[in-house]
């Protein structure tokens, strides 16, 4: 290994590049102890040079010079840290192409141009390393990429974005509507003044994509992610899903399929930690084909992922061999994040993260057997909350609509009309499991009722 200090270039010093600027320059002796050789910041590239940083940056390095950053003989790495997927695509590829290795926190990005980024890294003999980039402090791609190696991944369930989860937090814990628990994320800096990408799933999806990539190689690209987010929900229904004993959490889902033949189904995994496609049920040569989604879900209040509060980020992770692992933690902030990364410049500095790197073939243009399909088939239990007419024979109609699609219910609860007599009641129908296709087929048909007074709310129920 070589002793020659690992040079880095921070392209980004906002919250997470000024968090591995302050680890770089207040921690080089244990980075250097850890690394066997010392990780010194080469130049550190920003938009704005007389803007104040979490950390003094020495005289000189502070730059608005990307080329001359990148281009730097002395930099072996390039940590982007800007975000967004326009100038940090640019920033990634131009390192790669000056022989630089990359380190990146932009999930957005990898989700959009994973396979480009990764081509390109495999062609300069570079690597790319992006710890940061799915839940913060969380170590869920080198858990997923080397603890679990020996598994074939079955299934993920993930809360990865803590500005939601801090949101459904506050709506079920204090009773706020949505937008007095997004208020409250705002002023304590949770949730950035547009949170729209945080709230609507789309990072949720992003993240998703990443995890997918390494659990089942598929370039699952994000519009083929189906996403519904947080900013809809009705305090209404987090009510009555807990007087049910239900959670509701924003989950980032992936399930394999059983098996390969025509009848197959993919279903959530059943109580207990144990999947109907582990290792006994299934071979792993047999699991083709992956459903990803992010929704909210409801968790019984016992599950250990409804019991992850606040802004924190936690997975699941069922593996064929491992059964069911959790990891928890931080999953963004200044120091989360940076730690992450500084992580990754270690795994560079001592030279593993080029070793794994270039067995994991991570978005290689072959396939590596996995497709992604529709959650249409995805097998599930649904919450369903109505609110109808209060007559008589409503309930029967939409029975009859549910048993024609062979769905079967496992509870009915119809609350009290409020004041003034004639206002439309909430009816709430747990099903047993059935598939998503034939469940959607029936809302449909429900939603044409007369007596259905505003379209269906449904959500998936986890057990
Ligand atoms: N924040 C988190 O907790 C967190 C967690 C996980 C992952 N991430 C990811 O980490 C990345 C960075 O996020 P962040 O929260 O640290 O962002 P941020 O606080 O907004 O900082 C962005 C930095 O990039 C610089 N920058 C933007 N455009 C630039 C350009 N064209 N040329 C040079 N510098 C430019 C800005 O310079 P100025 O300072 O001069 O404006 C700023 O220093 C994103 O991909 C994000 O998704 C963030």
């Amino acid at each position: 290994m070589s002793s020659e200090p690992l040079g880095v270039v921070l392209v980004g010093c906002g919250t997470v590049g000024g968090g591995v600027a302050k680890i770089l320059l207040e921690h080089a002796d244990r980075l250097a102890r850890r690394a066997g050789r010392p990780v010194v910041l080469r130049r550190v590239v920003v938009r704005d040079p007389s803007r104040a940083r979490p950390v003094a940056i020495p005289a000189g390095l502070l730059t608005t010079d990307l080329t001359a950053a990148i281009t730097d003989p002395a930099a072996h790495v390039v940590a982007e840290l800007i975000g967004g997927t326009s100038v940090a695509k640019k920033v990634v590829l131009d390192a790669l192409a000056a022989g630089k290795h990359v380190v990146t926190a932009n999930k957005a990005l990898l989700a959009e141009a994973g396979t480009e980024i990764f081509e390109a890294a495999r062609k300069v003999e570079r690597v790319v390393c992006f710890e940061a980039a799915v839940a913060g402090g969380v170590p869920i791609i080198r858990a997923l990429g080397e603890s679990l190696a020996a598994n074939q991944v079955t299934a993920i369930q993930g809360i990865l974005n803590g500005t939601s989860n801090f949101i459904l937090t506050g709506m079920a814990e204090k009773g706020l509507t949505y937008r007095a628990a997004l208020a409250e994320a705002q002023r304590l800096g949770y949730a950035e003044a547009d949170p729209t990408l945080d709230v609507d799933g789309s990072d949720a999806a992003h993240k998703l994509a990443v995890l997918a990539q390494i659990a089942f190689g598929v370039a699952a690209r994000p519009h083929q992610i189906e996403r519904q987010g947080i900013d809809t929900l009705d305090p209404m229904d987090i009510r009555f899903a807990s007087e049910l004993g239900y959670t509701i959490k924003l989950l980032a889902e992936a399930w394999t399929s059983e098996s390969t033949q025509a009848d197959r189904s993919t279903s959530r995994p059943v109580g207990n930690g144990s999947s109907p496609s582990r290792s006994e049920d299934v071979a792993s040569s047999e699991l083709k084909t992956v459903a990803l989604h992010v929704a909210p879900v409801l968790l019984r209040h016992t599950d250990l992922l409804a019991q992850v509060r606040g802004a924190y980020n936690a997975i699941v992770v069922h593996g064929d061999l491992v059964g069911e692992t959790l990891y928890q933690g931080p999953g963004a902030g200044m120091m989360p994040t940076a730690s992450s990364v500084a992580a990754d410049l270690i795994d560079l500095a001592v030279g593993r993260a080029q070793r794994t790197f270039a067995v994991a073939r991570l978005w290689a243009k072959e396939c590596k057997g996995f497709t992604v399909e529709p959650t249409e088939r995805v097998r599930s239990r649904f919450y369903l909350r109505l609110l109808v007419a209060d007559r008589p024979g409503v309930l029967a109609d939409v029975t009859r609509i549910l048993a024609d699609e062979q769905i079967s219910i496992s509870s009915v609860v119809q609350h009290e009309a409020g004041e003034g007599g004639d206002q439309p009641v909430p009816l709430v129908i747990v099903t047993h499991y059935a598939q998503t296709g034939r469940f959607r087929a029936a809302l449909g048909k429900i939603n044409r009722l007369a007596v259905v007074a505003v379209p269906a709310v449904f959500y998936s129920v986890g057990d």
